[in-house]
């Protein structure tokens, strides 16, 4: 299988981890293409958890080559942590982790202004992860941004570096006296960096197109969730990268191909962290006793995420703008006590009814969801490893999602643990 691209279908958290590991035994290169160490990928291992912010999950299988992309923000701090702890794992990094030169470095002023900016936004926030990811992609588009490649070189690094932190202090009142616009204390910082990190600086598109090329299977592993797309997603309550399948190419700096599969995550429910419209959340005691069930608390922040019904209409959207031809739908055992189940097949919006997601998503604010009602099975069913055997009213839920997306599940999910897993052939 030359190339598969895993998607979130919502606003992340679908349970990427889990399907990306699960596939990645059958690929010899995992991708990470964009987004930062705002992600939270949970993987359990034999009884332990692992969440993966920033390396691809592919590190986790020892033999693997990682590749973390042009398009993806690099936290220097956290990427040190988190090769340090594979490493006292005794899971060895080094020689198979390829990071582009190109990639663009999250600094410890980005962090601050990211808070600092929610700060201000007051009751407009976005509710951020906090790990810099705005302030890095909007350096980034303004060509002030600091990246790999730059580090290399030490006089024009302290050159940029300075030039970078005048142009900060002189839009930004009151900065002078924090540490993390201090010059030293980020070049210190840097210098730090570059002794631990220069070994893994590539030329990561020339890598992949190469694999490519020699038919390598190669796993690109999204972050976030389409919902969450800068461009496409609910804006401006969105990431600041682009997290559909498209923004591979642009990301790994590829030239398009045809994945010979796209993988739609898809949890059987729905969820969000932060803010930002959510035509089907359950509020109240409602949502309380969902987040319970699917132990819903983010993977990177550990906020609890507002939970609901799952959503065909934004679902629907979301496979046609990945092209997803196969879905891995998880959490479905955290449905087993619902009864009925609901989906969200329209939106009703002042008075029209709608069967597509709105282009302008600031309607999707006034959208009522309208539902279908199935029965639930009422029943365990994190036990079943065999299509046929799971109880047929779960089977007829997961009919009429891939009757409404026009996909084939492929995998289904019953537990967060790797065999707790479906796979339909
Ligand atoms: P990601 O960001 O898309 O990788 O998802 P997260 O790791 O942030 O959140 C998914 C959570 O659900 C993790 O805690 C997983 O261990 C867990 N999980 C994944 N699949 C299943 C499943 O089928 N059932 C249950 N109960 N938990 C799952
Ligand atoms: P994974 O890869 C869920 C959300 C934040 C916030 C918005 C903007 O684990 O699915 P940012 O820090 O990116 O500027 O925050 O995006 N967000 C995520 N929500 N899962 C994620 O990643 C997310 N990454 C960002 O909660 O609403
Ligand atoms: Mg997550």
């Amino acid at each position: 299988m030359p190339s598969r691209v895993i998607v979130g279908c919502q606003w992340g958290d679908e349970g990427k981890g889990k399907i990306v590991d699960l596939l990645s035994c059958d690929a010899d290169m995992i991708v990470r293409f964009q987004g930062g160490a705002n992600a939270g990928h949970t993987v359990i291992k034999e009884n332990r958890k692992f969440v993966l912010h920033l390396l691809p999950t592919g590190i986790l299988r020892a033999e693997k080559q990682c590749v973390i992309a042009a398009g993806v923000v690099v936290d220097p701090s956290q990427l040190i942590d988190e090769i340090a702890f594979f490493e006292n794992e005794g899971i060895s990094v080094r020689g198979r982790l390829f990071i582009s030169g190109k990639a663009h470095l999250v600094m410890p002023y980005h962090k601050y202004l990211d808070r600092y900016l929610e700060g201000l936004r007051r009751a407009n926030s976005i509710g951020t992860t906090g790990r810099g990811i705005g302030p890095a992609y909007t350096d980034r588009a303004a060509r002030s941004g600091i990246r790999l490649y730059d580090i290399l070189n030490q006089d024009h690094l302290a050159e940029l570096l300075a030039s970078v932190l005048e142009v900060k202090k002189a839009s930004i009142p009151n900065l002078e006296h924090l540490q993390e616009f201090d010059f030293h204390y980020n070049l210190d910082l840097l210098c730090t960096f570059r002794e631990k990190i220069k070994g893994f600086i590539f030329d990561t598109a020339q890598l992949i197109s190469e694999a490519y090329s020699a038919g390598k299977a190669i796993l690109f592993e999204g972050a976030q969730g389409t919902l969450l797309d800068v461009d496409n997603g609910t804006y401006p309550y969105t990431t600041s990268s682009s997290t559909i399948a498209g923004g591979l190419f642009v990301g790994c700096g590829l030239a398009p191909f045809a994945p010979d599969e796209i993988i739609g995550v898809v949890k059987a429910y729905s969820t969000r962290v932060g803010e930002g419209p959510f035509p089907t959340e359950l509020k109240g005691d409602e949502g309380e006793t969902l987040r319970k069930r699917g132990a819903e608390f983010g993977a990177t922040t550990g906020r609890p995420r507002r939970c609901g019904w799952l959503d065909l209409v934004a679902l629907k959207y979301a496979v046609k703008l990945n092209g997803v031809n196969l879905l891995a739908i998880t959490k479905l055992d955290v449905l087993q006590d619902y009864d009925p189940l609901k989906l969200c097949i329209g939106y009703k919006y002042r008075n029209q009814i709608l069967e597509d997601f709105p282009d302008n998503t600031s309607f999707l604010k006034d959208c009522q969801p309208i539902y279908a009602e199935m029965p639930g099975w009422k029943c365990s069913i994190d036990g079943i490893r065999e299509y046929n055997k799971l109880p047929e009213k779960a089977r007829a839920y997961l009919n009429r999602i891939e009757q409404h997306l026009g996909a084939s599940a492929k995998y289904i999910s019953v537990g967060s643990a790797r065999e707790q897993t479906i796979k339909i052939s």
